[in-house]
């Protein structure tokens, strides 16, 4: 959907541009494939057109058990990424499953203690997290997140802000850049950019069984506001799904 419209659960009352809808994976139903598209543009965007991931390369996805992070995990894999991420031990199980090579449990260990000279960094949690994925990375290395402050570039050419909120992005994040530059790292945030074609790519993998949805619960319209609930404690492991 058009990013200026998101924000509503009223599917019978939306307008969707054609050019953003996708194909359905004809091996999901319907609530697991509501698990793709957010999550899995998000996760091939920051991968393949930030990062440019390839072959080989060592990337870092820091909350990997999560609605984009499970995604994320598997795509890096699948583009031949060896995958470093952290979790709970809630999650353990389930980014090992997804292939990731390494996890860390983020409640008992700090992941720049454990890793280092990797190639490619995804934060998906923002805040100390982002700013110690540049300590991991090699110098001219590339980190980038969807957990941390948008860049005044992102708000502008994403949602077509003004200057005033450009300069307080400006401002406010001119910390972060600041600890980039001085790692040497290639650092930017990324709004997931909405794309019917951008889809036909993760259909084809989920059909092909190369990539899985993982649901960690479906609620029905009704229990809406116990779904939002739900994702608001931030215990997901994977997507939460409203069924309409
Ligand atoms: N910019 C964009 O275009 C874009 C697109 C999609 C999403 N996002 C943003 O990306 C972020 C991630 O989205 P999501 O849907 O993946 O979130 P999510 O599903 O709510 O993530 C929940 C998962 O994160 C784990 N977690 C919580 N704190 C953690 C930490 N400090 N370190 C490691 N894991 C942690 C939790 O594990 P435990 O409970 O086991 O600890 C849980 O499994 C959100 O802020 C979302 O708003 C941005």
């Amino acid at each position: 959907m058009d990013k200026k419209k998101l924000g509503a659960c009223a599917p019978p009352y939306a307008a969707v541009d054609a050019a953003l809808a996708g194909k359905m994976p004809k091996s999901l139903n319907f609530a697991d494939a509501a698990g793709l598209p957010l999550a899995g543009l998000t996760a091939l965007q920051a991968l393949r057109d930030e990062l440019g991931v390839t072959a080989g390369d060592r990337v870092f996805i820091s909350g990997g058990a999560g609605g984009a992070g499970t995604l994320a995990i598997q795509l890096a894999v699948w583009m031949g990424a060896e995958v470093a991420t952290t979790a709970s031990p809630r999650g353990e199980e389930l980014v090992r499953s997804l292939g990731a090579a390494t996890v860390v449990n983020y409640q008992k260990q700090k992941f720049k203690d454990v890793l280092s000279d990797d190639d490619g960094a995804f934060d998906l949690t923002g805040g100390q997290d982002l700013s110690d994925s540049f300590a991991i990375l090699k110098r001219g290395a590339k980190a980038v997140s969807i957990g941390g402050l948008p860049e005044p570039a992102n708000v502008r050419a994403d949602f077509g802000a003004g200057p005033l909120v450009s300069t307080a992005l400006w401002v406010a994040g001119a910390k972060i850049r600041r600890q980039a530059r001085k790692r040497g790292v290639d650092y930017r945030f990324l709004f997931m950019h909405p794309s019917g074609p951008g889809l036909d790519p993760l259909a084809d993998l989920v059909d092909k069984g190369e990539l899985k949805t993982v649901t960690d619960r479906v609620f029905p319209f009704e229990q809406i506001a116990e779904g939002f609930a739900h994702l608001e404690q931030g215990h997901a492991k994977g997507k939460v799904v409203v069924q309409m």
